[in-house]
């Protein structure tokens, strides 16, 4: 039986048929502005607030109140954790673990010392931070990588990143290296629908566990981030239509 936990991402549980499973390693992609972040402050807010586990969250990007104030803009206010210890944002990785690779230690101990269940990249350039590319190459950077989500699942932590690209047509594709060290990997996207584009996610890849490939619409409000989890886009559905009558 595969132990699973709830996202806290609404819809997302639905379509992996229960939960993230416990310990995984998970990856957001997509272009900018597609809702990994708000997903990710999701997955961590109620991750304390419906289901009691700590969290972390790691930012390359931006500074904690940045992140503070925009998860207030869409209804969660994060302060009140981060004062009971129960959620800590910790911005950019080399102002706090210095010295790089050793100083993975304080993280870990950290995550030890306040019980750490959950854990945001925002995004996996932590991780060029942490190894950089002019002292790791490819083949060890990844397998720090590798390292570090395996520590991880040690740690009993479920671990969520982001990355960014620029080409998420569905249907073209690519993977990164990056992307096979995660055991589910989710896409965000947007699918052009006449003058307007329509926001959507699919789930690529959920590793020893049962989920569904279809497209799913998201929205994205004051109240946050919702997979319509019992639609389908209405852009892929007109797209179809289209194609019958050619
Ligand atoms: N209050 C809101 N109402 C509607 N849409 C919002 C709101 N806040 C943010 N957004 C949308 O969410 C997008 C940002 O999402 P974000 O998670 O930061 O994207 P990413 O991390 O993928 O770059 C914005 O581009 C905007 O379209
Ligand atoms: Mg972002």
């Amino acid at each position: 039986m595969v132990e699973k936990i709830k996202s806290g991402i609404p819809g997302l549980d639905k379509i992996l048929k229960g939960g993230l499973r416990k310990r995984s390693a998970v990856l957001f992609t997509g272009a900018p502005g597609t809702g990994k972040t708000i997903a990710a402050l999701q997955f961590i807010y109620n991750g304390i607030k419906e289901y009691g586990e700590a969290g972390i969250i790691i930012t390359a990007e931006e500074t904690p109140e940045d992140i503070k104030e925009f998860a207030l803009s869409i209804g969660m206010d994060f302060e009140k954790y981060e004062k009971s210890g129960k959620i800590i944002i910790i911005e950019k990785p080399v102002t706090y673990l210095k010295g790089g690779i050793t100083s993975i230690k304080g993280l870990l101990e950290l995550i030890k010392r306040k019980n750490i269940k959950r854990m945001v990249l925002d995004s996996l350039t932590f991780f060029e931070y942490l190894y950089p590319p002019q002292k790791f190459d490819n083949i060890e950077f990844r397998r720090q990588v590798l390292l570090f989500t395996q520590k991880m699942k040690e740690l009993g932590v479920t671990l969520l990143a982001t990355s960014e690209r620029t080409m998420t047509d569905l249907d073209k594709f690519e993977y990164h290296m990056m992307d096979f060290l995660f055991d589910i990997f989710i896409i965000l996207t947007r699918i052009r629908k006449g003058n307007y584009f329509e926001r959507c996610l699919t789930v690529c890849k959920a590793k020893g566990q049962e989920h569904s490939l279809d497209i799913y619409p998201i929205s994205i409000d004051q109240r946050g981030l919702t997979i319509l989890a019992d639609q389908v886009p209405f852009s892929l559905v007109e797209q179809e239509e289209e194609k019958k009558f050619k």
